[in-house]
């Protein structure tokens, strides 16, 4: 990235530089071109004599060249040098080859050459024909060192080249930064990823740089975080149920072992012991089937198999089925919801059978003898809601936000006699919520508990 952007810098500045010396150098030349021209044309308005020079003329040319660096030879057609401004020459009365000089004779026309050389020393030089009527009997040659000039072109290039070389410094010093800001980021986001694939899930990228690179990071860390709630939720999840499966096994044992270990028991006490067994079993039965609904419910992301269901319908069958638990305990179990009538809603009949089952069972378990269950149903803000009221022991509000939690009992040891598994109400809330819908409790007017069941109300025909 970094030979990248240098590069770039180095050509465009190369590009820029020919560009700005061609441009500088070709103005000077050009302009010098013009003031040389317009010095020979005086010059040559000078010299009207064809055949030699008188010393007026020459005082006269050296007057106009007169602070200026410019050599003038004048010569004849025989390109024999009639006068020279160099006093120090002797090239007068000899042939005089220069290229302009060539050129302005042969065509009879103004001359220009850059570059021509005296002794070494680049020139500059224009020639202008001596003309009399139509007849070229001379020409006029001035030449200019542009030794100057070059040297100032030449002090450009140097600046333009040192320009170069701290630009490209600059950009690479500026780019390797850039280029450490992004890609240290980079760096730690694949090391972060790295350890999350080995399953160490409690590592967590920096949330620094550019806000692209901390989105990206904020993103890592939240699945990072939900993989590792999903771990604790799992690990959890298996320590619970083996404590649970643990219980009701070693009540197995140890009837068996007394069986075993006593010598001719009594038919009577061996018939106790083994309906104590299946009691047992009935449990250990009881907590596989609801372990196996919790995770049928877990696998189901949203509902696969929606029925039309008419609430009425389901809760008064819900309310036939546990009226024997109701009036075993004397409890009066009753619907409130009248006439109401309601268009079916499309759901998966069995989960949400289960979710008001569990939460009606609860009301009337944990309600004392002679108590009440009521079940009402109506329609609030397009949800269906089903209240399940009851008169019994209520729930403190510091246990509320946990009974919906997986094995969670209030009084542990009791709930656990009487055959509670703490799925109930868990499982309550993954059909609930696989529906799009809500549980919650409150307290009742009445020291019971008030189970709150709310879920869309998406009618058959909407469907
Ligand atoms: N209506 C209620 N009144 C008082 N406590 C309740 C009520 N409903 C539930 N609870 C408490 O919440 C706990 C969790 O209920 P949940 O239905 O999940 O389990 P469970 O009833 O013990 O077992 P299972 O449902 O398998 O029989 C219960 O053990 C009980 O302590
Ligand atoms: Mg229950």
């Amino acid at each position: 990235m970094i030979a990248t952007y240098v590069a770039v810098i180095l050509i465009a500045i190369t590009l820029l530089s020919v560009y700005i010396l061609g441009v500088l150098a070709d103005s000077f030349y050009s302009t010098e071109k013009v003031k040389l021209f317009a010095k020979a044309n005086i010059v040559s308005g000078l010299i009207t004599e064809p055949d030699g020079m008188t010393d007026e003329t020459r005082d006269s040319i050296a007057r106009t060249l007169l602070g200026s660096n410019i050599r003038c030879i004048v010569v004849g057609k025989d390109l024999r040098a009639l006068f020279d401004s160099n006093s120090d020459s002797d090239i007068v009365g000899k042939i005089v080859i220069r290229e302009a000089i060539n050129k302005c004779i042969l065509k009879g026309e103004e001359a220009y050459v850059i570059g021509e050389g005296i002794n070494e020393v680049k020139m500059l030089s224009a020639a202008v024909p001596l003309i009399s009527g139509t007849r070229t009997f001379g020409a006029v040659y001035l030449a200019e060192s542009i030794a100057g000039a070059d040297a100032a072109v030449g002090d450009i290039r140097r600046n333009l080249i040192i320009f170069a070389i701290i630009t490209s410094v600059l950009v690479a010093m500026l780019s390797l930064v850039l280029s450490l800001m992004t890609t240290a980021p980079i760096d730690n986001f694949i090391s972060v990823s790295k350890e999350i694939s080995k399953g160490n899930f409690s590592i967590r990228a920096k949330e620094k740089g550019a806000s692209e690179l901390q989105e990206m990071a904020k993103a890592l860390n939240y699945m990072s975080q939900e993989l590792e709630d999903f771990e604790q939720n799992r690990k959890k999840f298996v320590s619970d149920v083996s404590h649970e499966l643990k219980t009701p096994l070693a009540t197995i044992k140890l009837i068996c072992d007394s069986i075993v270990t006593t010598d001719n028991p009594e038919p009577d006490m061996v018939k106790e012991f083994l309906g104590d067994l299946s009691e047992e079993v009935d449990r250990l039965t009881r907590l596989v089937e609801r372990l196996l609904t919790l995770t049928k419910m877990d696998a189901n992301q949203k509902v696969k198999e929606a029925t039309p269901v008419d609430f009425t319908v389901m809760l008064k069958a819900i309310i036939r089925k546990l009226m024997p638990n109701a009036h075993a305990k004397n409890i009066m179990l009753y619907d409130d919801f009248g006439d109401i009538s309601l268009e079916p809603v499309m759901l998966d009949y069995d989960k949400i059978w289960e979710a008001v089952y569990n939460v009606t069972d609860n009301a009337i378990k944990y309600t004392q003898e002679g108590g009440f269950v009521r079940v009402g149903l109506g329609i609030k803000n397009q949800m269906i809601v089903v209240t399940v009221e009851d008169n019994g022991q209520g729930i403190p509000d510091s246990e509320k936000e946990h009974i919906f939690d997986r094995f969670y009992r209030l009084d542990d040891s009791r709930a656990r006699d009487t055959g509670g598994t703490g799925l109930g109400l868990a499982i309550a809330k993954e059909a609930v919520l696989l529906h799009g819908g809500e549980i919650s409790v409150k307290d009742a007017r009445n020291g019971g508990s008030i189970f709150t069941i709310t879920i869309p109300y998406i009618r058959e025909t909407a469907v």
